[in-house]
């Protein structure tokens, strides 16, 4: 069973290229064994996130490549083409961590009426999130549009939910005001949108070109460029929420927010280039620190018992999830030549803040 997978270099993201794999037969698969075809996933920078952490975070240990490569994590959809566990039937849709290839076979493991788990060696020692497949066929929230922004947002918005819970837990460490960077992402308006909806002055740092793109959100009260920081006034305390992972910027920030700077929290790293480790020199304000979303989650499962974090999560996703009809517009773009051409924009910064991008191996 042929399956075409798209993987890139390890040490040398620019470096990609389409493949073929083989599968065991529908026949030949092992018992428990599912053969699923990746029908579709979404794209972002949280994916070359992935990629650029692939060997630090074990990203690429999940869907394996040859020697030198490694296949990008996705989220999306697949259909059970074959299936040798009891429990479940071909045809099925499965909606989980996906690798980029047209199909994968997953060793089916604690399966229940709306999950299951691939208890495949190699992929075991993530966390357990990464090896959950939650059974969505005739699920609404899953289905079309709504399955892409699932797709599309799902683990950011994920993000954007602990962030402000972690804020306001924390008083938001008596700021007044999150300055956001990195404004123009997914995950960083997720963010502002929380943040802006408990009366806390949200403001965004993009580049030039996505301001209009940041303003038109509505979820920010304040947009400035990069270079234009110092505009802020300096004398009242505000928290940093670090989508980019911009050194020089965060240094920049610290320096002239100075003890102001009561929180600065690292969260993703869009700008990548820029930032190739932490700034050696102890920086003024709050020490910043990568924010860990496993241990919040932890925290928070623990003190919101069973069902608490997805009855309080499932509500802001539905605050959330209509806005997304103005904010963003989805585009579906298929087959090997179209993946390359995506993931290519994607990690170069080419793809415009409005758009969102479904992808699929096969044509
Ligand atoms: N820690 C976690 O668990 C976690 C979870 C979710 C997301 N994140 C992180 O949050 C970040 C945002 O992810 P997303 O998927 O929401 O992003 P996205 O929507 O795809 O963001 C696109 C924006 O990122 C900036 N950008 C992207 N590529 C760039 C490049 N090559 N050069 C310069 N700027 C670039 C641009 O914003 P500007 O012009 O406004 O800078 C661009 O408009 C990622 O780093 C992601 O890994 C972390």
């Amino acid at each position: 069973m042929p399956s075409t997978d798209f993987v890139v270099a390890r040490n040398d993201l620019q470096q990609c290229k389409v493949i073929e794999t083989q599968l065991p037969d529908a026949a030949a698969l092992p018992d428990e064994a599912l053969l699923v075809k990746v029908t579709r996933f979404a794209f972002t920078a949280n994916n070359i996130t992935y990629a650029v952490l692939g060997d630090h975070l074990k990203y690429w240990q999940l869907f394996p490549a040859p020697e030198g490569f490694g296949n990008v994590p996705v989220w999306g959809f697949g259909e059970v083409v074959a299936s040798k566990h009891p429990g479940i039937a071909a045809g099925e849709t499965l909606f989980g961590y996906f690798p980029m290839a047209t199909h994968l076979v997953i060793e089916a493991a604690d399966v229940s009426k709306t999950s299951l788990r691939d208890a495949a060696a190699h992929r075991q020692g993530v966390s357990p999130v990464y090896n959950a497949y939650r059974r969505v066929s005739g699920d609404p929230a899953f289905a079309g549009k709504q399955g892409d922004y699932q797709a599309l947002l799902r683990p950011l918005f994920a993000l954007s939910f602990m962030v402000d819970d972690f804020l306001a837990e924390n008083e938001f460490f008596g700021a007044k005001r999150v300055l956001l960077s990195s404004a123009s992402s997914k995950t960083a308006y997720g963010l502002a949108h929380l943040v802006h909806a408990r009366g806390i002055r949200t403001i965004g740092l993009t580049s030039a070109g996505n301001v209009d793109f940041v303003n038109s959100l509505g979820c920010y009260d304040e947009v400035v460029t990069y270079d234009d920081v110092t505009s802020l006034p300096a004398d009242q305390p505000v928290a940093y929420a670090d989508m980019a992972g911009n050194s020089p910027l965060r240094s920049a920030l610290h320096q002239y927010f100075g003890e102001q700077m009561k929180y600065s929290g690292i969260i993703g790293l869009t700008h990548r280039k820029s930032s190739p480790g932490e700034p050696a020199q102890a920086l003024p304000g709050a020490i910043p620190q990568f924010f860990f979303a496993p241990d919040h989650i932890r925290k928070r499962s623990k003190e919101w018992g069973p069902g608490g974090f997805d009855t309080r999560y499932g509500a802001a996703w539905a605050g959330f999830v209509p806005k997304l009809d103005h904010w963003m517009k989805v585009s579906e773009h298929r087959g090997p030549a179209a993946v390359q051409h995506a993931y290519l924009d994607t990690l170069n910064g080419r793809v415009p803040p409005d758009q969102a991008l479904i992808l699929s191996l096969s044509e």
